[in-house]
């Protein structure tokens, strides 16, 4: 897929199939995560790839999805990631390192997305119990949590009118509204 129509069609999934990962794929994500811009290139972030599944109930256990139609889209134990990406920084290279960890984990997400794994970035994450479940050291932060699976459900993206909230139609299918393009789009001047 060309890589725009790759950004364009990647949607935040929260219901995936069973099928499992191969860990040198989930490997290659942080690889490419790993490339990704990085502020005066100073390079504090880490991940724990979590992909067997007594650990995955754990890092599951520690996450809340989709507050604007909770419970809808919490994922039943059929539906659950199959594994996870946990983005770490080191506190004693960077302070606040979240800009470099949002960089990164989009890359996460399009090189997934580009294979047809669907993910979810999750920034609700119980942190203290995380820490503990995955044994991290003291001087990391948990920025943020991505699951990964196969997608069993198809968000569609849609122009939004007044609010931004997403919301399940009848069909129990996830619409996901973006501010449209002449809204937001400046030439030259800001303003009409
Ligand atoms: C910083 C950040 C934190 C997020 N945290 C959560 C979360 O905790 N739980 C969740 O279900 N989705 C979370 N999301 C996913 C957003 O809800 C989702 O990106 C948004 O609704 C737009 O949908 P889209 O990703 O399909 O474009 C988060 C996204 C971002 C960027």
């Amino acid at each position: 897929m060309e890589i725009i129509n790759l950004i364009k069609s990647r949607r935040s999934i929260r219901r995936f199939s069973q099928e499992k990962l191969d860990r040198n794929f989930l490997i290659e994500l942080v690889d490419a995560a790993r490339c990704a811009p990085a502020g005066a290139n100073i390079q504090s972030l880490e991940y724990v790839v979590v992909d067997e599944p007594q650990v995955c109930d754990k890092v599951f256990d520690c996450l809340a999805w989709a507050g604007h139609v909770k419970p809808k889209r919490n994922p039943l134990p059929n539906q659950r990631p199959t594994a996870y990406i946990v983005v770490l920084s080191d506190t004693e290279i960077k302070k606040d390192a979240h800009v470099d960890a949002a960089s990164a984990i989009e890359n996460i997400l399009l090189a997934a997305w580009g294979k047809g794994v669907g993910s979810c970035w999750l920034g609700s994450v119980d942190r203290i119990k995380l820490l503990g479940i995955l044994n991290i050291g003291e001087k990391y932060q948990i920025d943020s949590v991505v699951a990964l699976g196969k997608p069993a459900e198809t968000p569609v993206m849609e122009d939004a009118g007044e609010g931004t909230k997403y919301y399940l139609d009848d069909k129990d299918v996830l619409h996901v509204p973006k501010r449209p393009l002449k809204k937001i789009l400046h030439i030259n001047k800001f303003g009409k």
